[in-house]
């Protein structure tokens, strides 16, 4: 088998990365970006530790700070009207996941005609201005991946749109925009990149690339993301979990995510739970459904992280994963679909379409044990209280 992988041309990893931006720009022969971001980012002034450096390069730059939580295609647009205004030659996605896929999804858009939902899967988007990104979340993992989400207008369809076009050409992975991140945000996030390294591992079509990454990253994201969360400054364990979520992305990016992620969006569709957190209501259980359908695999992950021994058997270890797993929700305040506030006839009126959604995604045809659409409406009621 010949593994494909993809990864930006420049990767600049650790504290004071996003500092380089000037200098990046330059190496790319770039000098007129404009800067995708959300108002938080722009009224806390988080925006103008690069305005500034721009500045002072000299570089012409603009900044749009419209970019909304689950972006869809009129956020698009507003983005796009102001890309097509000025005269730019790049665009820098700043911030967490929802303004990383406006950043990618303005820069495609700048180059193409029609409207988004033209170049949505299985159409492959391979041009587009170039992307610099600097992640401020660990995060989605999106800095190094082809993939944007935009959900339409109009239907109400979260669209996946993929392609070389959509992968930043440099990723500029700094933990210093983490150690401000509240505990619920830094919970979820991490536990978003936890589920990437995992399920690219046992994913379908893990390779040896993404096997090596998928490991080191679940390793370094399980033994950090409590003190993470306690102990927001702590730097060691903020640098641990942003190199974690950029190997995590690399790794799934080059595999695939499979049922976790598959039956996590349509809950977050529907219900509008952050990404990260419906993931993380997933986890446990759909490892407790998988676990003894790649039994070698799943043990392999909880010696790595630490939950299992040489000396345990493969079933033993695979049992230890899925307690470990479930003893984090619960150390992390993880709520159930119900204890979030999700009404359990909407819920269960929901079941049919949510499995049916997450079919169609294709993400569950990679998991160790391919569920059908009867199996995943009974997991999406086990996981429910
Ligand atoms: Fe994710």
């Amino acid at each position: 088998m010949v593994a494909n992988i993809n990864l930006p041309r420049i990767l600049r990893v650790g504290a004071g990365a996003s500092k380089t931006l000037a200098a990046t720009l330059t190496e790319l022969s770039l000098s007129r970006p404009l800067i995708v971001t959300d108002a938080f980012m722009v009224q806390a002034g988080y925006c103008t530790v690069l305005v500034e450096q721009l500045d002072e390069a000299g570089f012409g730059h603009g900044v749009f700070g419209g970019c909304v939580p689950d972006p869809t295609t009129d956020s698009l647009e507003e983005a796009l009207s102001v890309l097509r205004a000025g005269d730019y030659d790049c665009v820098i996605g700043l911030g967490g996941g929802s303004s990383m896929d406006t950043a990618k999804a303005v820069a495609v858009m700048a180059l193409l005609d029609g409207e988004m939902s033209h170049y949505k899967v299985p159409h492959k988007i391979d041009e587009g201005l170039p992307i610099i990104a600097i992640p401020t979340t660990a995060g989605t993992g999106s800095e190094v991946t082809s993939v944007a989400i935009i959900t339409d207008t109009k239907t109400r369809e979260k669209m996946l749109c993929m392609g070389l076009g959509l992968m930043p050409v440099a990723a500029l992975v700094d933990y210093e925009w983490t150690l401000t991140m509240p505990y619920r945000l830094t919970a979820d996030t991490g536990i978003d990149s936890l589920c990437h390294a995992l399920e690219a591992y046992v994913s379908r079509k893990a390779n040896p690339f993404t096997d090596s990454i998928a490991l080191t990253a679940m390793r370094s994201i399980f033994q950090n993301i409590r003190t993470a969360c306690e102990q927001p400054d702590n730097v060691e364990a903020r640098a641990a979990m942003m190199l974690g979520a950029t190997q995590g992305g690399m790794a799934f990016a080059n595999s695939s995510v499979t049922l976790i992620h598959g039956m996590s969006r349509p809950i977050g569709a529907l219900y509008h739970v952050p990404h990260g957190l419906s993931n993380a209501m997933l986890l446990p259980e759909i490892t407790a459904w998988s676990v003894h359908h790649a039994p070698g695999r799943y043990a392999h992950c909880a010696r790595t992280m630490g939950m299992a021994s040489e000396a345990d058997s493969d079933a033993v270890a695979g049992d230890k994963l899925v307690a470990a797993l479930r003893q984090l929700n619960v150390d992390l305040s993880v709520p159930s679909p119900a204890e979030y506030g999700i009404v359990e006839d909407d819920w269960k009126a929901s079941l049919e379409l949510m499995a049916e959604q997450a079919l169609a995604s294709g993400s569950p045809a990679n998991n160790p044990r391919v569920p059908t659409a009867e199996e995943i409406v009974a997991l999406y009621r086990t996981v429910y209280s």
